[in-house]
């Protein structure tokens, strides 16, 4: 799908939400020591920017805005500072907080985190109106 885009995505920020499950949301489809976002990145051109952003916010929490007066925690990943900055930026205008985990492998683990939700609902919560997020205690 994104390679089909070719060229017009040189110099673009591609931001990937998904979480890439299996079928049964027990598993992830990506080979082993990857992820959706560097699966993305390979069939990118040159010169586009994959940041992870958004998967662990579930569609419902994303649309009722900040809870509790604070802002939600969006963690991001990947490789180019400036990408990152921008979509720190986009992310803070939507009165939410970046909380950036390192570079595009990290995407791996934020999938994994993705899992972890699923589950959190399968298993405990029972629904999808939370979200994961830092508490910084000092
Ligand atoms: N919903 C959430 O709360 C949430 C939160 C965080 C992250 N995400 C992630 O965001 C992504 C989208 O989630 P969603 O809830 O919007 O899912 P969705 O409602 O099921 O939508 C999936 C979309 O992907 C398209 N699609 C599926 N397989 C495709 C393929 N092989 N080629 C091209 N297009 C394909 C579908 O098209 P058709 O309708 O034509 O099949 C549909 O438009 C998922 O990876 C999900 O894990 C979702």
């Amino acid at each position: 799908m994104v390679s089909e885009y070719g060229d017009a995505l040189r110099g673009k920020i591609i931001i990937d939400i998904t979480n890439p499950v299996t079928p049964d949301f027990k598993g992830l489809v990506t080979p082993d020591g990857s992820s959706g976002a560097q699966e993305i990145a390979k069939a990118a051109p040159a010169g586009a920017h994959v940041v992870k952003a958004f998967n662990t916010l579930f569609s419902n929490v994303l649309a009722a805005g900040p809870a509790e007066g604070r802002p939600l925690d969006v963690f991001i990943a990947g490789d180019d500072p400036q990408a990152k900055a921008r979509v720190s930026a986009f992310i803070e205008s939507l009165r939410l907080r970046p909380m950036d985990t390192g570079q595009l492998p990290m995407a791996r683990t934020l999938e994994n985190a993705g899992l972890l939700e699923l589950g959190l609902v399968a298993n405990s919560v029972r629904h999808t109106n939370f979200s994961l997020g830092v508490s910084i205690l000092s």
